[in-house]
């Protein structure tokens, strides 16, 4: 089936869901008394600018950075798709998140709040920070990491974590963060793609009052790095630990007596700053690598605009720096602008359901960026837990990861914010390295369930195979049509999966794998990805990799992963699975199943249903009609076209095994 075909089976009912959401919600003029941006002919002039004269307009935004070297030229297009932008520029993604705001004046003011989840709690200024990230970025010369050297990080929501991103950036150091909720395999498959040097990790995080054993994930993984020479371990949770001597070291140990002086190494714009593993439609996580200058640029003014943040702001994304998320709008947005940025280590339910509510009161959050899949589980544990706190401190509200029903979405302006709070729903992906499109917060009326308008300098557009741009509400591929400075500059070792992935498809434009359609105001409204990826709690997990670890079970002979709707989560996983001869289809096999993906990937990519069958249903050549799984996991009637089934038997035996 052409993807085509595919978009158009998926995007009848949430196309007619959406259109019946006819309310909008304008901006409070409170809100707009004090924004950055107030008026719509402002937000238009920008656009068009950053459209009709990019150069000009990328010169004048370029300057909120601070340059060893100013850039010449602001975007070099002459090879597609490999952009440069800022090209002869020398610059510091460290310095800028933190000299240049002690070099004005806010050395004393924090950078960095942060609360651990049994209740710990630290504020890092400015200046504090900037010691912490220097000693930091000795310790890792010391141990041998050189400029463009590669380092994972694979640790809990603590400052270190934080710390040791700016220390790589500090040095040229490339990092490449894993989410700590990623198993050993995964891990190790991530650090062999990167080739990376040397790990930091810590003992361990908590976790609903449970200690995540993260360095034991890192001594399995590590049994199969061979590029990996040393190991740092912060220590967190305090359990005793196997060492594994000439690798491993405690952080501790190695930043004692160690010098604060360490100046930020002027690097090329293009000099990469990390690789951010995402899941595509292959087994094979894909390295997104992301340059210093435009990426900087991209998460400051996004954070400028967008958040609106201000100096007396205090702002709180949910996010894991394990997530794009976390790396631009936890880290280097606001620390870029000089923001105050709160970190909390644990789950939003622990000890009790009100944990998000209650860090809002006590630190005054202003600004609160968070996911969907979180809000409607606060729906579903009720208004009580936010109606036992102030949340009078908010001001604005942030949304990203998929879609968000008008439900949960007035859900969250009534309740959390009290009414008074515009919401920014933010599209965009780890491969855009910024917000692409998105309400701003001052200007434009939000409609529940939509993501506005583009950013300055997105040319986002909704087209046909062939790349024609289609009337209003018309369903279509969305694609990015010009280059802009936080894109992706590749995948990580892989220019032609680079090409083949996003360029390929409809060309010449970056395809951004997902479905959506504009309305007549030229609203976007984004219908979920057009491929085999799923969103599973705003999650992108690639089937295939799923797929690919459970036919690395010892019974599993065949396997097809495919996402269906979930109240909560959004999408979860359900594996249909054939077994090889002699083995039992039988319960105990379908939670071993369950948790040796869970073992293998991590407990987010766990199927939350396995079905085992006789057969998958293909076609004639042998691809498997995924198609029909989806509709299988679904519970709904197959509508689309079955004659290129091979097997019409397998189909009435797929509907009968059910968990
Ligand atoms: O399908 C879109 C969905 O999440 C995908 C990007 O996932 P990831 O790279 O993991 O980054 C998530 C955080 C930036 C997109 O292709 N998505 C993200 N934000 C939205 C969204 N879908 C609808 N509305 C959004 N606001």
């Amino acid at each position: 089936m052409t993807t085509a075909a595919m978009l158009n089976g998926r995007a009848t009912a949430p196309i007619e869901s959406l259109l019946q959401e006819q309310r909008i919600f304008a901006p409070p003029a409170e809100f707009t008394a004090t924004a950055r941006l107030k008026s719509q002919a402002e937000y238009e002039r920008l656009y068009r600018q950053s459209m009709d004269q990019p150069e000009q307009f990328w010169r004048e935004m370029s300057d909120r950075l601070h340059w060893s070297e100013k850039p010449t030229v602001m975007c070099d297009w002459s090879h597609p798709p490999f952009a440069r932008w800022f090209t002869g520029g020398k610059i510091n993604a460290s310095y800028n998140c933190l000299d240049r705001h002690i070099n004005h004046g806010l050395g004393d003011k924090p950078a960095l709040l942060w609360e651990g989840e049994p209740g710990d709690r630290k504020v890092l200024t400015y200046r504090q920070l900037h010691r912490e990230v220097c000693r930091m970025a000795n310790v890792l010369k010391a141990q041998g990491v050189k400029t463009g050297d590669r380092v994972a990080i694979y640790m809990p929501m603590i400052p270190e974590a934080a710390v040791a991103m700016l220390a790589c950036a500090r040095i040229g150091a490339v990092h490449t963060v894993v989410f700590g909720g990623f198993a050993a395999e995964a891990l190790a498959d991530r650090i062999n793609d990167a080739k990376a040097v040397a790990v930091i990790t810590a003992d361990g995080g908590w976790r609903r009052g449970k200690i995540v054993e993260l360095k034991k994930n890192v001594d399995a993984a590590l049994a199969k790095t061979p590029t990996v020479q040393r190991c740092l371990v912060v220590r967190r949770t305090g359990q005793s630990l196997a060492m594994t001597a000439g690798r491993d070291s405690w952080y501790h140990d190695l930043v004692a007596g160690v010098s604060d002086v360490c100046p930020a190494e002027p690097l090329d714009s293009e000099h990469p700053l990390f690789i951010l593993y995402t899941s595509g439609t292959t087994g094979k996580p894909k390295g997104v690598v992301h340059t210093t200058a435009g990426y900087l640029l991209g998460a400051l003014l996004t954070c400028e605009y967008v958040f609106d943040l201000k100096d007396k702001d205090v702002y709180w994304c949910t996010a894991d720096i394990g997530w794009v998320t976390g790396h631009s709008y936890t880290v280097y947005g606001p620390l870029a602008c000089g923001a105050t940025t709160l970190l909390y280590e644990g789950a939003p339910n622990f000890p009790d359901m009100d944990r998000f509510w209650d860090l809002i009161e006590r630190y005054h959050v202003s600004v609160f960026y968070t996911a969907p899949t979180a809000i409607r589980a606060f729906v579903k544990w009720g208004e009580k837990y936010p109606q036992r706190h102030d949340l009078s401190s908010l001001r604005l509200l942030g949304t990203v990861g998929e879609p968000i029903n008008p439900e949960a979405w007035t859900w969250y302006h009534r309740v959390i914010g009290g009414r008074r709070c515009p919401i920014v729903d933010t599209w965009w992906q780890t491969e855009t390295g910024s917000i692409m499109c998105t309400p701003l917060p001052g200007i434009t009326a939000t409609k529940p369930g939509s993501c506005a308008v583009p950013f300055f300098g997105v040319d986002l557009a909704v087209v046909d195979r062939q790349g024609r741009e289609l009337p209003p509400n018309v369903g279509g591929f969305l694609v990015i049509r010009r280059p802009w400075p936080s894109m992706l500059r590749t995948l990580y070792g892989d220019d032609e999966r680079f090409k083949q992935q996003y360029w390929r498809e409809i060309e010449p434009f970056y395809f951004t794998g997902d479905g959506a359609r504009r309305d007549a105001d030229g609203y976007f409204w984004v219908m979920g990805r057009v491929d085999d990826v799923v969103n599973v709690a705003g999650h992108r997990l690639g089937t295939m990799e799923v797929e690919s670890a459970m036919v690395a079970h010892p019974k599993v002979a065949e396997a097809a992963v495919v996402g269906r709707p979930d109240e909560l989560k959004g999408q979860a996983l359900a594996a249909f699975v054939t077994l090889k001869a002699g083995a039992e289809p039988d319960e105990s096999l379908r939670q071993e199943l369950k948790a040796w993906v869970g073992k293998e990937i991590g407990a987010i990519a766990r199927p939350d249903e396995v079905r085992f069958t006789e057969a998958l249903p293909k076609t004639r050549s042998g691809k498997i009609m995924r198609r029909l799984l989806r509709d299988i996991a679904a519970g709904k009637e197959t509508v689309g076209d079955t004659s290129t089934l091979e097997d019409y038997s397998v189909l009435a035996a797929l509907r009968q095994d059910r968990e």
